[in-house]
C-alpha cells in the first residue's frame, strides 16, 4: 500500500482496517474494540501484552486511543508480523508498540503488564493463561476475545465442521474454568464476538 504523507493517522488506520477486511485477516469487531479502548482509558492502563497481533490493527487502535499505553504484541505468522511492523511504523507507534515474531505458546518474558489480552489461538487460551499469569500485575486484568465464538458455544448443534467441535469444546471449558477461578472476578460481555474480562483479586494477608 502506498501512503500519502498528508494522510492523518485516522486515515492510515482506516486503510489498515479496510485492507485487513478485504484480505480476510481476522481482526477484532468494532464493538469489542471500542469497549477495550474505553476500558483501558477508564482503568488508566499503562502496559498491555497482546497475544495475536495479526497486522497490528487492534494494538494500533488501543495505542491511538490511549496515549500513555505501551504494548507488547506476539504474532507467529511471519507475513502478518512483517505487515504489522510496517503498519505500526506508519502510524508513528514504533516506540510504544513492540511487535514480536514468536509462538506465544513458547514465549517467555519477565515483564509485567496491567492487562493481558488473549486474541490468538482460541484452543490454547487455557495454556496461554497459565503461561502468562505470572506476568500479570496484582489487580491486573486478563481480557479474552471471541468467547461467544459465533454462538457455537451456546448452540453446539449448529457446528457443521468436525474440526471445529474440539475447538469449541476447549473454549467452553476454558470460559467455565475462568468463571469459577476464585482468584478472579469475571464478567462475560455479549459484545462483538463475546469478551471475557477477568479482574485479578488483590491478595489480602488474612
Ligand atoms: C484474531 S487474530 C488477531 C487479531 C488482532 N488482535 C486484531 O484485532 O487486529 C489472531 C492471530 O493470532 C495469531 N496466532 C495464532 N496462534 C498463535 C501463536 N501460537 N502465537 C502467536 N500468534 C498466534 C494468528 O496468526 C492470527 O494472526
Amino acid at each position: 500500500m502506498v501512503y500519502n504523507t498528508d494522510m492523518t493517522r485516522e486515515q492510515i488506520i482506516a486503510e489498515i482496517k479496510e485492507k485487513a477486511l478485504r484480505e480476510r485477516v481476522p481482526i477484532m469487531e468494532d464493538e469489542g474494540l471500542d469497549y477495550l479502548c474505553d476500558f483501558l482509558q477508564k482503568h488508566q492502563i499503562r502496559t498491555l501484552l497482546e497475544v495475536g497481533t495479526a497486522v497490528g490493527y487492534s494494538s494500533i487502535m488501543m495505542a491511538h486511543h490511549n496515549p500513555q499505553l505501551k504494548i507488547m504484541t506476539l504474532e507467529q505468522d511471519e507475513e502478518r508480523y512483517r505487515q504489522a511492523r510496517d503498519n505500526i511504523e506508519k502510524c508513528g507507534f514504533s516506540d510504544r508498540i513492540n511487535a514480536i515474531l514468536t509462538n506465544a505458546r513458547e514465549y517467555e518474558t519477565d515483564e509485567k503488564f496491567d492487562v493481558i489480552f488473549l486474541d490468538g489461538p482460541k484452543a490454547h487460551n487455557q495454556r496461554l493463561f497459565e503461561r502468562f499469569e505470572k506476568n500479570l500485575n496484582p489487580a491486573g486484568y486478563f481480557i479474552i476475545d471471541d468467547v461467544w465464538f459465533h454462538g457455537f458455544i451456546e448452540h453446539p448443534e449448529l457446528i457443521r465442521s468436525r474440526r471445529l467441535k474440539p475447538l469449541v469444546e476447549k473454549l467452553d471449558e476454558f470460559v467455565k474454568k475462568m468463571m469459577s477461578n476464585p482468584d478472579y472476578r469475571c464478567t462475560y460481555l455479549k459484545i462483538g464476538d463475546g469478551v471475557l474480562v477477568a479482574a485479578r483479586k488483590e491478595k489480602t494477608n488474612e
